[in-house]
């Protein structure tokens, strides 16, 4: 790695954690579940052992933590860790709430979880992998967290769903689309389990589900996406067009609503389970 890719990952993981501190007294927190039910299939997936001990990266406010801390009961314990210390407040408080003994949650780089190696039994991260600069670093940490046998499940986008014609209508209005992802290792069942297999996993295990996620009309997608990730892409449509490009995804969204106004967008989710070596 050079050192400006390392400087260009360290921008990134900067501004990624800004975003998220902005978003975190609002994110996931509009009424609409879309990180929840992707979060509790994931967990599902990872078939977490009672007793044993998960580590959930970029935790968010808990949608994953949450189940992943049930799944292994009071006899195990889950782990979350954010970059964004306003996510790690709203996960703490979460777990306060419901009164769960078995959590700990702290601020951390899901690139290098700081837990013992060989602790881990299982490693959770819910729609985060693809925003970590270095994936191979990643993974390599993960294996030495992990006990032997241990698990690593995650979930990524699959496109070819709703989202990708919602998101080629906004982006039109940005002078310079963002530029293509460097590593997309993550665009292809191939990708993910040649990456994964190149770095001490093996058994790889990838499902794609079609989850809809449905908003009761357009100004609750809206104010649903200004708490979500989705509010990079508004915020890089010049202020004197986003009126433009939000009428222009009003149109696309009409054209998917059900005869009471609701609009369901489908989703298409990877979920991918594998094991150490
Ligand atoms: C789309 S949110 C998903 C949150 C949660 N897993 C969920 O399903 O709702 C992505 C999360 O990953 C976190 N994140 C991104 N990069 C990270 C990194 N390098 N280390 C730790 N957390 C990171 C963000 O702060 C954010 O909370």
């Amino acid at each position: 790695m050079t050192r400006e890719t390392i400087a260009r990952g360290m921008d990134r993981k900067l501004a990624v954690q800004s975003l998220f501190d902005e978003l975190s007294p609002g994110y996931d927190s509009t009424g609409i579940d879309f990180f929840g039910v992707i979060a509790r299939t994931l967990v599902e997936y990872a078939r977490l052992r009672e007793g044993s001990t998960v580590v959930d990266i970029g935790c968010g406010a808990g949608a994953a933590l949450i189940p992943a801390a049930r799944a292994v009961g009071a006899r195990g314990a889950a782990v979350g860790i954010d970059v964004a210390a306003g996510m790690v407040e709203r996960a703490q408080r979460a777990v306060e709430e419901l009164g769960l003994e078995n959590v700990e949650v702290r601020v951390g780089d899901a690139e290098a979880p700081a837990v013992e190696p060989g602790s881990v039994d299982a490693i959770v991260g819910s729609l985060v992998v693809f925003f970590l600069p270095d994936i191979e670093a990643a993974l390599e940490a993960y294996a030495r967290a992990l006990v032997v046998g241990g698990t690593l499940a995650f979930s990524t986008f699959a496109g070819d769903d709703d989202w990708t014609p919602l998101d080629e209508t906004v982006t039109r209005f940005t002078p310079s689309p963002p530029a293509a992802e460097e590593e997309a290792w993550f665009e292809s069942r191939d990708e993910i389990r040649a990456m994964l297999e190149a770095h001490h996993f093996h058994e790889v295990a990838i499902e794609e589900v079609r989850h809809e996620v449905s908003f009761p009309n357009a100004p609750a997608f809206h104010e649903w996406s200004w708490w979500t990730g989705w509010r990079s892409t508004w915020l890089a449509v010049p202020a004197e067009q986003r009126d433009e490009a939000r009428a222009a995804a009003d149109e696309y969204l009409r054209s998917l609503a059900e005869p009471d106004g609701s609009i369901r967008l489908a989703t298409a989710v990877r979920y991918t389970r594998t094991r150490t070596n």
